[in-house]
């Protein structure tokens, strides 16, 4: 038996990296899995492995959103778990970037996870059952130097998450974020210092990044309903940096 057995669940920026990673086991637990992405041919790819359902969903798109929706629950009738997972990191400290950049951070990151809550949560209310993941970081914990956008934009996701929690809770909708710390994908070739990684991972109380499957598990854990009594919290999985 599959945990995540008769689950529909939809994962947004699920092409590669952890979407990629949480849409394999999820599929391997049982749930009919919609992935999307703006990475076309790696989704396609992913979802045809996987016996998946692929679409393009900029999470920016709020029309695109709403034709998702529609379409799924013509076919399923039910959404019971969305994985907020699309994200892009940028560096720049406030006296540096402009505006422009900020707000580009702040529509992937964070206007995308509100427009994904707002076309999916009406749906989990109504059925009085659902899950929904948003993937914040550490970097939504504490503070850091050279990346504010993304800090600001992952503390975001950290809020709306607790107030759609309290908001969602009469009916059943929990929503929860993960917080990850240093994950081996694409964008953690962009941090900082990731021509060293040796020199990254020092500081890890466990002396490494982490693979994907590790957040994957988490949030499979969130999805399904062994996680049935929590909302509104955060999932840390960092190796030990949040404890230093
Ligand atoms: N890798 C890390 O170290 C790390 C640490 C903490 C948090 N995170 C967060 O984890 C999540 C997944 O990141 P990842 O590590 O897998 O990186 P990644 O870059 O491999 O994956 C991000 C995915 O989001 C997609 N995406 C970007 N903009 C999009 C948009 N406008 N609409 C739809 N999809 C879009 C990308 O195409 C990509 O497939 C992100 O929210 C990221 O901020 C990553």
């Amino acid at each position: 038996m599959g945990r995540l057995d008769g689950k529909v669940c939809l994962i947004t920026g699920a092409a590669r990296g952890q979407g990629e990673s949480e849409a394999r086991l999820f599929a391997r637990e049982g749930a009919t899995v919609w992935l999307t992405d703006v990475l076309d041919a790696d989704g396609e790819r992913v979802a045809g492995q996987i016996g998946a359902i692929y679409r393009h969903l900029d999470v920016r798109d709020e029309s695109a959103w709403s034709a998702l929706v529609t379409e799924m629950m013509g076919k399923h009738g039910r959404i019971d778990a969305l994985i907020n997972n699309a994200g892009i990191f940028a560096t720049g400290r406030h006296f540096e970037i402009d505006p422009e950049e900020f707000a580009r951070v702040m529509d992937v990151n964070c206007l995308g996870v509100f427009l994904g809550m707002r076309a999916v949560s009406p749906i989990m209310r109504e059925l009085r059952s659902g899950s929904i993941v948003n993937i914040s970081s550490l970097a939504g914990l504490r503070g850091g130097i050279g990346a504010f956008a993304y800090h600001t934009s992952k503390w975001a996701v950290r809020g709306m998450t607790k107030a759609a929690a309290v908001e969602n809770g009469r009916r059943n909708v929990r929503v929860n974020s993960i917080h990850p710390g240093l994950i081996d994908t694409d964008m953690m070739q962009q941090l900082p210092g990731a021509e060293d990684e040796m020199r990254m991972t020092r500081r890890v109380p466990l002396g490494r990044a982490a693979a994907a499957d590790e957040v994957a598990n988490l949030a499979l854990y969130l999805a399904s309903d062994e996680s049935s009594y929590s909302t509104g919290s955060e999932f840390i999985v960092d190796g030990g940096l949040n404890a230093l």
